[in-house]
């Protein structure tokens, strides 16, 4: 998704914006720019494609104390020079970056066009450009506030003026915004991590707020011009967390770090001795804990498949009904929202438009939402009305990894939670805890046997589509397989429920479809092996994921190939079950030669419809 970086202080601004916009890369974007003020007049450069290029192609002179950056992700208009970012105003006094959709920009266009203007793209974005320079005369602030009053639709921005060389402007409504404090000098972004590098100080804006940086000070306002002193909090990881270290992408540092990311998404937040959890930020006592009836969750992609494991966990473990809605979906079907209903908002990024639009729908006809996010004061994880942090730090690469199994650990705290209020006994309570406690090492034990996971996936790289399947909790694990190849590797792939499989999917089962068996040793074991039975018969290749038994050898006699895992409860088995196939995808794609942490045409946030 799009990226924004801005400067003002008393250093060299283009360094300082350059490497910001290297940070966002792997959020996605097919063209970048800069633009900085100097001597009077705005300098600007802007080009198609990657940011090594635009780099490039830099001209000299572009050398001054302030500026702002963009990469850009295409919504409106074709990722072309012209087309990216910034826009300038006519009168080149006004430069402006822009995340987010301009709803009513065509209006907004033929108006300015009637005024004068000129338009030099076929952005949404650029009719900002043009609104701002219309009311700027010496106040900047008042020139953005004026004309975003004109706007429909969600942004962050961030403006400089070729006469205002010590200041930035910035706002936003829908896409997030972040200010960094530095000594004499200020930071605007995006996303953290383009400006955790010379900053832990940060101050995220709400909807509506209207910034003005200088280099020694700032200003912040809210939606109706009032001043507001918004919180100044510490960002708690360090730049090292976002650089890739020892691995080759970050997606492979991500799985790997599993073993740590689980492991602080639990601590703190489990009783043994009473065989429970604890989770602070809820926002709900213990009454209304009892009210609930039941659960909704909505999310997108990945977190969807978090939300279908957690699913099993509260109506197993918590007796507790519980649904799971693609956020995209739920948020226009003028959704039912009912007073003993609790909803969940499951993002990683927390500001999945989809995701956020849901939440909003919910809160506005009086539903409550508890959000489960990654990003610390991300637009989601604000705007619900309680929640749990997974803890899994900076998750870089586009294909969402440990975020998933996070997810899922902070839904099984929640789960066990609410069973031990209901009818979970204290010794299923601490056998829970227990065996999740033992996830970490688990997860380190098959990391450790990466290399054969690597040399399957060479074998079956070739492969024209893949089917993947698994029952019960491991159904959405196959989802989570099959969306992983396909958006790293661009290999087609299918998860099924495995007894689905023979209301159609059969057809494709040949000795050239490979088929991944999701096979626990659950109680669904039995008749996951009728599936491959079935499967076998019409000679299809079966890769299977299981967990390895003294003398019952079915799996390695009906499997062409067998990944091992180890035994747990079968409520935490997709920790496990999901690191080979996550490994499976990553190997697929880098045989395959794939930009394995920016995939083609995706982002890793989905700010946009
Ligand atoms: C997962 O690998 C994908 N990158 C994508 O499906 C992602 O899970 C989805 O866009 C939801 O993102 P979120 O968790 O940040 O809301
Ligand atoms: N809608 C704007 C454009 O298409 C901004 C897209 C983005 O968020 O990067 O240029």
């Amino acid at each position: 998704m799009c990226g924004i970086v801005g400067y003002v202080g008393e250093r060299d601004a283009l360094p300082i914006l350059l490497e910001g916009l290297k940070r966002l890369e792997y959020r996605g974007y097919d063209s970048s720019g800069v633009a900085l003020p100097v001597r009077g007049r705005l300098k600007v450069h802007k080009k198609a494609g990657k940011i090594r290029e635009m780099e490039r192609t830099l001209p000299q002179g572009l050398s001054g104390t302030s500026g702002i950056a963009h990469t850009r992700w295409a919504t409106h208009g074709a990722p072309t020079d012209l087309n990216a970012h910034p826009h300038v105003s006519n009168d080149g006094r006004i430069a402006v970056v822009h995340n987010g959709i301009i709803e009513n920009y065509a209006a907004l266009k033929t108006m300015l066009q009637q005024d004068g203007c000129v338009f030099a793209s076929e952005t949404d974005t650029e009719v900002f450009a043009h609104l701002i320079a219309k009311f700027y005369r010496d106040d900047l602030e008042s020139a953005v506030r004026n004309a975003i009053h004109y706007i429909k639709g969600t942004y962050g921005i961030a403006v400089v003026a070729s006469d205002r060389p010590d200041e930035v402007v910035c706002a936003r409504n829908g896409s997030p915004i972040v200010l960094g404090i530095g000594e004499k000098e200020m930071f605007v972004a995006s996303d953290v991590t383009a400006i955790i590098a010379h900053t832990q100080q940060v101050i995220y804006l709400a909807d509506g707020d209207v910034a003005v940086l200088h280099a020694d000070s700032y200003r912040t306002t809210n939606a109706d011009a009032e001043r507001v002193d918004k919180d100044v909090q510490e960002v708690d990881w360090r730049i090292e967390e976002i650089e890739k270290g020892d691995f080759p992408h970050f997606m492979l540092k991500e799985i790997h770090e599993q073993r740590e990311s689980i492991e602080r998404c639990f601590r703190g937040r489990v009783i043994p001795e009473f065989g429970t959890t604890r989770l602070g930020g809820l926002n709900l006592d213990r009454r209304e804990f009892f009210d609930i009836q039941r659960l909704k969750m909505l999310a997108c992609g990945t977190s969807f498949h978090a939300a279908l494991v957690a699913s099993y966990l509260f109506e197993n473990l918590a007796r507790v009904p519980c649904q799971v809605e693609v956020a995209s979906e739920f948020r226009y079907k003028n959704p039912i929202i009912d007073k003993n209903t609790l909803y969940f908002a499951i993002s990683q990024s927390g500001e999945t438009a989809d995701t956020l639009a849901a939440l909003r729908e919910i809160q506005r006809k009086g539903g409550r939402v508890l959000g489960v996010v990654n990003v610390v004061g991300s637009t989601i994880a604000r705007e619900s009305d309680g929640g749990i942090y997974i803890r899994s730090g900076p998750e870089i690469a586009v294909a969402s990894t440990k975020a998933f199994t996070s997810q899922i650990v902070a839904l099984f705290l929640f789960a066990v939670n609410i069973g031990r209020m209901r009818d979970m006994s204290p010794a299923l309570g601490r056998h829970l805890v227990e065996e999740l406690a033992a996830i970490p090492g688990k997860v380190g034990l098959i990391l450790e046997r990466a290399g054969e996971v690597e040399r399957l996936a060479r074998k079956y790289l070739d492969s024209r589509y893949v089917l993947f399947l698994g029952r019960g909790v491991s159904y959405p694990v196959a989802l989570e397989g099959a969306l992983k190849l396909k958006e790293i590797s661009y290999i087609h792939a299918e998860g099924l429920p495995a007894a689905e499989m023979k209301h159609g999917p059969i057809a494709l089962i040949n000795e050239e479809t490979p088929v991944v068996f999701v096979a626990p040793r659950d109680e669904l074991f039995e008749k996951t092996l009728s599936n491959m039975e079935e499967v076998r018969a019409r000679k299809g290749r079966i890769l299977a994921i299981t967990n390895e038994h003294p003398t019952d050898r079915r799996v390695e006699a009906l499997a062409e190939d067998v990944i091992y895992v180890p035994d747990t409860h079968e409520a935490l088995s997709p920790l496990l079950t999901v690191i080979p196939l996550q490994l499976f995808s990553y190997h697929a794609a880098v045989r395959l030669g794939r930009d394995v942490d920016q995939p083609r045409n995706l982002a890793k946030s989905v700010t946009v419809e």
